[in-house]
């Protein structure tokens, strides 16, 4: 029998439920207790009478209750359960206890809802499941609505508790890191006890991001079974992974549950983030491409109907502050000549912004840099046909600025405490409905008043002193929520009003990249560190979660970070696996830099829908070896292109060959190399003999690199 089309199936008699994607299935039940149990989560099913039902377990021992064996979908804290909560509240008479049991559900489309309620008082949960069938992706979240009489503090608010199926010897693959060195790839095994990732600094940051992966210790980057998840929330969240005493993983994830209390009056909601989640038979990059697809597809404004990103100019690591009408023109006609498409003014253009000691929060031009404001420069832009983008902070606030000597309440803090300030900058209160409405107008009138088809939304510091005195003190930690809320409506607005407008998020590099702020951004600044190797590590972490469209990736001059210099054709092809950036001080180039550069950006348009609407085969990791190799095909199978990287050869040593993937087996490939690097002399190539013979490169030396275009000729 053929596998069901339905995405989600129902069997009333035992009240199971089996969503099913192309890649995954995944399966509940509620038991006779009314409680709602996982039952199964990965490989595809097709028959939900296959289920069994959701039997109680028996107590082990009074220390060993049946509750910590029952893969609870949305575990209340309540009874004996002493693992993570999905929920936990606090009632005004100090009453904490919570036992969620089913109550109704509603199923349409690919949307199911599920009803929970408290055994004795309507402490209230929506359990939202939607599936995405061709993308193999899952997505859950909750609602928790206080139907009582009195209102109640939640301590704890998840999305989800994902069980994965039982056993032992998991490995969970995360990504942590700092201010730049984000998405550093970890792996490691799980044991007994809770792995906490997180943000406790208010935006999503660069020391983990919301994304995991977990395999059951055997899984390579093309082989194996991986459980995948990643979550729509750009602040505060916490995802904890934990294996129980009973051989039993779970991730639960959503609001970080550290500060939280967000207090619920009769009748009030509170909807948790997204937590997406999947599985891939198909290793690693299995998983990294059916999150790719996805993001480009239902996550991303406008999805498949998006244009591809423009190749940048972006003037920052040129001027630093320093920037002025005629210095940027000067660029502008430099950065045209390449075949730059979007030229971006960075930080200085406003307030007495010549240092970052002054300015932010004053969003006018400043009228020294731009005695005529910013129409002759964008002007000059447009008529080199190119578009205008320019930078802005609208979050932050330097002390010495018009708008904190007027407004010194509108920044987070706690009365009569230090203002800390990062860089200088304290952080405008969002959650705050003048602030936001503040800021909606300056950027309103900013796209409004000017050509502008494209906003760098920056935001430098982490949170500290998270006060918001005039909520009051039962409410104020409200604010971990309300401020991501307002942020997000901000841009969503800005968007409605600008329909052409686009934005790219950065926060000190790759300091807010998740889901959420993804579901209203055009691309992400990765990295502030653009030095070219150390990007390939950044780079490949990112990719195990995000696509190469949102990836920005400048090119830049050298010695860069950790005082290395790459040749320019190495960092062109670095940064050519993202969304193709230039952010060089173009002054300084040579006529034969500007040559290689026209040729490189030429190149990149002409693969720019293979690398950003493509598939990603990582074929050699730069954390292992001395040659790291990416390859992506396009969505058609007509065009595949390679880069390749050589840090250091030792011994005269010959690069390994290179084992291509996703390519047809039968169909023939034109090969085309970028220079003289390519040994294999043959002009076209079977997908048999490039996937397992694979090309061979010359690369020498240190720093080496080279790119191989192949167009499917039959
Ligand atoms: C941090 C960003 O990551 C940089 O690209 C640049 O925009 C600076 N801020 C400007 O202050």
């Amino acid at each position: 029998m053929a596998a069901s089309a339905q995405s989600i199936q129902y069997v009333e008699a035992r009240k199971t439920w089996l969503l099913t994607t192309h890649d995954s299935s995944y399966a509940m039940a509620v038991g006779a207790d009314g409680a709602l149990r996982n039952l199964y989560w990965g490989a595809p099913l097709w028959r939900a009478d296959d289920l069994p039902a959701a039997a109680p377990r028996r107590d082990v021992s009074s220390f060993d209750p049946r509750q910590m064996l029952e893969n609870e979908e949305f575990p209340g804290w309540g009874g004996p359960r002493y693992y993570e909560p999905a929920l936990k509240i606090t009632r005004e008479d100090g009453g904490r206890d919570l036992v969620l049991r089913y109550v109704s559900h509603r199923m349409q489309n690919n949307e199911l809802d599920i009803s929970l309620k408290d055994i004795n008082d309507p402490v209230e949960v929506v359990l939202h499941y939607r599936v995405y069938p061709e993308n193999g992706i899952i997505v859950r979240s909750a609602t928790i609505r206080n139907a009582t009489a009195h209102a109640f503090t939640i301590n704890s608010a998840q999305s989800a508790t994902w069980n994965l199926p039982p056993g032992e010897g998991y490995r969970l693959t995360y990504l942590s890191g700092r201010w730049a060195a984000e998405t550093q790839i970890n792996r490691e095994p799980i044991h007994e006890g809770q792995k906490v990732i997180e943000s406790r600094k208010g935006h999503t940051s660069h020391n983990f991001n919301p994304w995991f992966a977990i395999d059951p210790g055997d899984a390579g980057e093309e082989h194996g079974r991986v459980w995948f998840g990643a979550l729509a929330w750009s602040g505060n969240w916490r995802i904890t992974v934990e294996q129980t005493p009973y051989r039993q993983v779970r991730v639960t994830g959503g609001m970080n549950s550290f500060d939280f209390a967000y207090r619920l009056q009769p009748g009030e909601t509170l909807d948790t983030p997204q937590f997406f989640a999947g599985f891939s038979a198909d290793g690693f990059g299995g998983a990294s491409r059916l999150l790719h697809r996805f993001v480009r597809e239902k996550i991303l404004p406008g999805g498949l109907t998006s244009r591809t990103r423009a190749v940048l100019y972006n003037s920052w690591e040129a001027t630093t502050f320093n920037v002025t009408q005629a210095g940027q023109q000067a660029l502008a006609e430099k950065a045209a000549k390449l075949g730059v498409e979007l030229f971006v003014m960075d930080d200085g253009w406003f307030g007495k912004r010549n240092n970052d000691r002054a300015g932010l929060g004053d969003w006018f031009v400043n009228p020294q840099k731009f005695p005529q404001g910013l129409k002759p420069l964008i002007d000059t832009v447009n008529g080199l046909n190119m578009d205008f983008g320019l930078w802005v902070e609208p979050e932050m606030i330097n002390a010495d600025s018009d708008l904190y000597r007027v407004h010194p309440d509108w920044v987070i803090n706690f009365p009569g405490r230090p203002r800390s300030e990062l860089r200088n900058q304290m952080i405008l209160n969002l959650a705050r409905d003048d602030v936001k409405e503040y800021i909606f107008g300056v950027l309103d009138k900013l796209a409004s008043e000017n050509n502008i088809r494209y906003f760098k939304w920056d935001m430098n510091r982490s949170f500290t002193e998270p006060g918001w005195p005039e909520a009051g003190a039962a409410d104020e930690q409200k604010l971990w929520v309300a401020y991501v809320r307002n942020l997000y409506d901000i841009i969503d607005r800005l968007r409605a009003r600008h329909p052409k407008l686009e934005i790219e998020s950065c926060s000190g590099g790759g300091g807010r990249v998740d889901l959420g702020i993804l579901q209203r951004v055009d691309e992400v600044w990765t990295s502030d560190n653009t030095e070219a190797f150390d990007r390939l590590r950044i780079q490949e972490g990112f990719s195990q979660a995000y696509p190469a469209k949102i990836m920005s990736a400048w090119v830049t001059d050298v010695p860069n970070q950790n005082g290395r210099s790459t040749p320019l054709a190495y960092r062109f092809l670095v940064a050519m696996q993202g969304a193709l950036g230039v952010g060089a001080n173009l002054n300084k180039w040579t006529d034969a830099d500007s040559a290689l550069a026209t040729k490189m950006i030429a190149l990149y348009k002409r693969i720019r829908p293979t690398v950003q609407l493509g598939d990603l085969y990582r074929l050699l990791s730069p954390r292992e070896g001395d040659v790291t190799a990416n390859q992506y095909v396009a969505a058609d199978g007509k065009q595949s292109v390679v880069f390749a990287f050589r840090h250091s050869q030792e011994y005269n040593t010959a690069a390994p060959a290179i084992r291509l993937r996703g390519l047809e087996e039968k169909a023939l490939y034109k090969v085309e190399a970028i220079d003289n690097k390519l040994m294999d002399r043959q002009p076209q190539l079977s997908g048999a003999y490039l996937m397992r013979a694979g090309l061979n490169l010359n690369l020498r030396g240190d720093f080496d690199s080279t790119a191989v275009i192949l167009e499917r000729v039959q």
